[in-house]
């Protein structure tokens, strides 16, 4: 039997998106490195007859129908460049490998150049939705070789999720492209879970909810605008019991968050446009704060940090962290998508924006109802530089402004953290400010450099002698 396509990697990713695949009816065989894991596969998919198990990179490669199409999903880095250079030899002209994983967009760059001289066609691609999406119906980020879109396109459109019938996955442009958007799509996350922690922090420490009432309160906000992924699993979160004490889990769990580098990638890759994404810098700032725990708890002590009392009311605080969080969130997608744009038009990607909110919408990690209004926007004004000049989401973030202005004053004055709303608002003032103080830094920069300046009467640099 010749089979539809291949899996190399059959860790938790790929097994699920293997299974997915059989499920579509895809013939599909797969192979991993370690016998052991491997052996995993057929039991879970109740020995179904189109999946199958190869023994070396060889045996799936003859094994398949041509021209071929192989995915990987295995560890970003060192690893997908070792299994191309063993799976190589092994390949044809046409044939397509598409790395799925959380590769760095300029390594998917070099190696779409180097399968390139091979005659290969090789994608980066993005896929969001953890081991559920990957099981059920990921959101998933193809880029690359325009060439090898339609003879993936039946296949990724079969497994991904669907919204109104129509599915979560596009072709996201040139070269590294889906890399690119699957980063961006996961600094957005970091984004938005940091303004949900800190929604968490002054909802707990300010307001005094108990996790049976933040269950409460996520779980109704989760039922309208602020409908998301990321709004229910957290209402869930609060209500799960640590096994060992019985104690709410989310209590037992150290306050210390770990990072596989792509909210990082995305900050560095902003500063290197150059774009502002504060939000998102923030967040990855936040995490990496998170680690110095004993430097924090030695500072707690050294400032007798005490949370002064609280004057307003329960509802009050929560009215308002309802509304900062949903304008927050709406000004940290505007910063990732207006990052992509940047970038698209720098690297020449050709990004579709109106395919990224479109296939945002179901199936990935940031998915949420406030896509559909972005989704919306975009095809309204397809030019749109910015989502926060459309209208519509203006008008949307106009709503829930003085709220996120409160709820920042509320934590403020609690002496609660909460830099990355703040930085969500310190950007929505700057961005909406038709004249930034910046002027005086001009004049600060030529004042000691020499670095000239431009004025607001006549075109050309000007340098003044300041102390003259
Ligand atoms: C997804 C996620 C997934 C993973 C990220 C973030 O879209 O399914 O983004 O790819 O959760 O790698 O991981 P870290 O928080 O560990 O960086």
């Amino acid at each position: 039997m010749q089979y539809d396509a291949a899996m190399i990697g059959l860790g938790t990713m790929g097994r699920n998106l293997i299974l997915n695949m059989a499920d579509n009816n895809f013939s599909v065989i797969g192979f991993d490195a370690n016998p052991a894991t491997a052996a995993l596969l057929l039991p879970e998919a109740n020995h179904n007859p189109s999946l199958a198990i190869a023994s070396s990179l060889e045996e799936m490669v003859s094994k398949l129908k041509t021209p071929r199409r192989i995915f990987m999903l295995v560890p970003a880095g060192k690893i997908v460049d070792d299994v191309l250079s063993s799976l190589s030899p092994f390949l044809e002209k046409e044939d397509i490998v598409v790395d799925s994983g959380n590769s760095f967009y300029q390594d998917t760059e070099r190696r779409v150049a180097e399968m390139q001289q091979l005659g290969i066609h090789f994608v980066g691609m993005g896929i969001s939705g953890g081991e559920m999406g990957a099981r059920f119906g990921p959101s998933i980020m193809p880029g690359g070789d325009k060439n090898a879109w339609p003879r993936l396109q039946p296949l990724l459109e079969a497994v991904s999720a669907k919204v109104n019938g129509e599915p979560c996955v596009a072709y996201m442009g040139n070269k590294a492209a889906g890399h690119y958007v699957k980063m961006v799509h996961n600094g957005i996350e970091y984004a938005i879970m940091q303004l949900i922690s800190e929604v968490y922090d002054v909802l707990k420490h300010g307001a005094k909810l108990s996790n049976q009432e933040l269950h409460a309160v996520f779980a109704a906000w989760n039922a309208n605008e602020l409908q998301s992924f990321l709004m229910e699993i957290t209402a869930k979160v609060f209500l799960k019991k640590d096994a060992e004490t019985n104690n709410d889990l989310v209590d037992m769990i150290l306050d210390r968050a770990g990072s596989k580098g792509t909210g990082k990638w995305t900050s560095q890759d902003a500063m290197n446009l150059p774009v502002s994404i504060p939000t998102i810098d923030m967040a990855v700032a936040m995490r990496d704060l998170s680690a110095f725990k004993a430097q924090r708890e030695q500072a707690y002590h050294l400032y007798q940090k005490k949370t002064p009392e609280n004057t307003a009311a329960k509802e009050e605080i929560i009215a308002a962290a309802k509304d900062a969080l949903y304008a927050a969130t709406i000004i940290c997608y505007a910063q990732g998508l207006a990052m992509l744009q940047q970038a698209s038009i720098k690297m020449e990607l050709a990004i579709p924006m109106q395919d990224v909110v479109k296939i945002w919408r179901g199936g990935c990690i940031i998915r949420s109802a406030s896509l559909n209004d972005f989704y919306k926007a975009f095809v309204e004004l397809p030019n749109l530089q910015n989502l926060l000049l459309s209208p519509t989401i203006a008008s949307m973030v106009t709503k829930a402004e003085d709220g996120l202005r409160k709820f920042i004053s509320l934590a403020i004055q609690q002496k609660i953290a909460v830099a990355a709303s703040a930085s969500a608002l310190g950007y929505l003032d700057a961005y909406t400010s038709e004249k930034m103080p910046v002027n005086l830094i001009q004049a600060q920069r030529d004042f000691f450099g020499a670095h000239t300046y431009e004025r607001v009467d006549k075109q050309g640099p000007f340098h003044t002698d300041w102390e003259a």
